[in-house]
């Protein structure tokens, strides 16, 4: 059986780091408020000349060099983006073309904070279907380009940054010992678009737009949808929450990674956790802390490794995966 095994995993964050306290300076919020509801402490935030593909072209160079594979060894490009570089061309292609790679196929995938959950299922389904062997998956975001900055209640939340694993085709023997994607949980439900959404669209208004949230919304809606997805991965692949070594969760608000965390019986100290420092980047949340936990040596060739995030649409999925 064909599994897609994760070959390489890179990241790149913008230079400038925005502290809670600079916030401060902006709109009326305080760094405890901060801190208290959601977690997060600081936030990249892109600067002149950093855009979605640059970081995504820094996340893919990293990945590439961490496999020992260049650009010529990849057939296949997906990135995950709510915020990419223009309406069209797709900033994977522009990607591709920064990497200078002249074949295969590249192209932008759009599910908001499940972006990079659902680039991965996307990516495993067409390794799996022989129409690619080697695949780079993007997270990249600069959500704080569509921030209404004078919004406290949405602008303190963002952040930009990119990450990138490399997938590539193997032998397993079809069961959970196999090291590769092991099973992909995917859902969406429209009926929730107006309360997480860009009030702007080239066909709507002709403009980009800002993000709008509800975020008690989305909050009351949040742990539910992250616990189906991975209970029906548990389902899928006859696993249990006691086989998981990690749990590494879209970034989005502290108390929401820790309520799903204890609802599953997964234990805090199995629980990737980087929204103190890159608060929510979206699509890149997820490869951003794949990138920290296995740079400082926590996520082991080997290990059992829970994806999981929720986000506008509603979307949501979970990807389990031997890393
Ligand atoms: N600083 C200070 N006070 C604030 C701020 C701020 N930045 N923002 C809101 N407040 C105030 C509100 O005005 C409100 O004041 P009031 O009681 O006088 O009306 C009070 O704080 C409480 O507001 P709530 O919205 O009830 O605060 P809550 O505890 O729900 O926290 C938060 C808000 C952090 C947004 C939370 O609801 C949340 O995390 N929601 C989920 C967001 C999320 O997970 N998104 C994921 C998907 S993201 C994607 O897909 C792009």
């Amino acid at each position: 059986m064909i599994r897609s095994v994760v070959r390489g995993f890179g990241a790149a964050l913008p230079k400038r780091v925005m502290t809670n306290k600079e916030m401060e300076a902006k709109v009326d919020t305080s760094d405890e408020w901060i801190v208290q509801r959601t977690g997060i402490r600081q936030r990249y935030i892109a600067g002149e000349g950093e855009t979605t593909a640059s970081l995504g072209e820094a996340a893919a160079r990293a990945a590439l060099r961490r496999a020992d594979l260049t650009a010529d060894d990849l057939d296949l490009i997906i990135v995950a983006t709510s915020t990419p570089d223009n309406t069209f061309p797709a900033t994977a292609v522009n990607i591709q073309n920064r990497l200078g790679m002249r074949h295969g196929a590249a192209f932008d995938m759009q599910a908001v904070c499940s972006g990079f959950v659902y680039a991965v299922a996307t990516a495993d389904a067409y390794i799996r279907g022989g129409l690619a062997r080697r695949a780079l998956v993007i997270g990249a975001e600069t959500f704080s380009r569509i921030l209404d900055w004078s919004d406290r209640t949405t602008c303190v939340l963002f952040g930009d940054g990119a990450g990138a694993i490399i997938l590539e085709a193997q032998q397993g023997e079809g069961t959970n010992a196999d090291r590769g994607v092991l099973t992909a949980q995917l859902r969406s439900d429209g009926i929730h678009g107006d309360k997480l959404y860009v009030d702007g669209g080239p066909s709507t208004t002709g403009t980009v737009g800002h993000l709008r949230m509800e975020g008690r919304e989305v909050f009351k809606h949040a742990v539910g949808m992250i616990t189906d997805v991975i209970e029906a991965a548990f389902e899928a692949t006859g696993t249990t929450a006691d086989d998981v070594d990690w749990l590494v969760p879209h970034q989005a608000n502290r108390r929401i990674i820790d309520g799903s965390a204890r609802k599953l019986g997964i234990p805090l100290e199995k629980v990737v956790v980087t929204v103190d420092l890159h608060g929510n980047t979206s699509a890149a949340s997820i490869p951003l802390a794949l990138d920290t936990a296995a740079s400082d040596g926590r996520i082991k060739k080997g290990d059992l490794v829970m994806l999981e995030a929720m986000g506008g649409g509603f979307t949501w999925g979970s990807v389990l995966v031997r890393w």
